[in-house]
């Protein structure tokens, strides 16, 4: 069918790609398929964002050094990673440096013997206990191991504040 400017309009099946027809309802179909897989993709990939596989990344394991380099009684910062080990007479812990408000580095202050954050003033005790300020939680602990003689720590576990490593 011809319309009045010289372009054609279909009532029927239309032209498609290599001059097949396509039926309108084909059209809709193949639409709709295209559509279903494009949401089923994003379903996956949301999945694997929220619930990543519990697949070791090397690159959060972190061999800090021999346990003698952490007297007891000392809290030592580990910038490369921004955590601390706090090595108390329970044992090692692996406290992180960053505070749960806004991401700055908290500091450690022999006394009180408590970390303070200089951007908004939260603070914390040696185990990452929130004692105050406007962050919502306590610091993030490590898990931290004793392999081959060395301390090492993974970032990409969280333990429990109690958590220690005894050597
Ligand atoms: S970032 Fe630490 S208190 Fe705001």
């Amino acid at each position: 069918m011809e319309s009045g400017r010289g372009s054609k309009t279909c009532s029927g099946p239309c032209q498609g790609y290599g001059g097949q027809q396509i039926s309108r309802r084909g059209f809709l179909w193949a639409g709709l398929g295209s559509l279903l897989a494009f949401v089923s993709g994003s379903f996956v990939a949301a999945y694997y964002y929220l619930f990543p596989p519990d697949v070791e990344d090397l690159s959060k394991v972190v061999d800090v050094g021999s346990p003698t380099q952490f007297p007891v009684g000392s809290v030592r910062y580990i910038p490369e990673k921004r955590f601390f080990i706090v090595h108390d007479a329970r044992g090692f812990a692996a406290i992180s440096g960053i505070c749960t408000h806004l991401g700055c580095t908290v500091e450690w202050f022999k006394v009180p013997k408590r970390f303070e954050c200089p951007c908004h003033g939260s603070f914390f005790a040696s185990d990452g206990t929130l004692l105050g300020g406007p962050a919502p939680r306590p610091l993030d602990c490590y898990e931290i191991l004793y392999q081959n003689d060395r301390l090492v720590v993974n970032t990409g576990r969280r333990v429990a504040k109690d958590y220690r490593c005894k050597v």
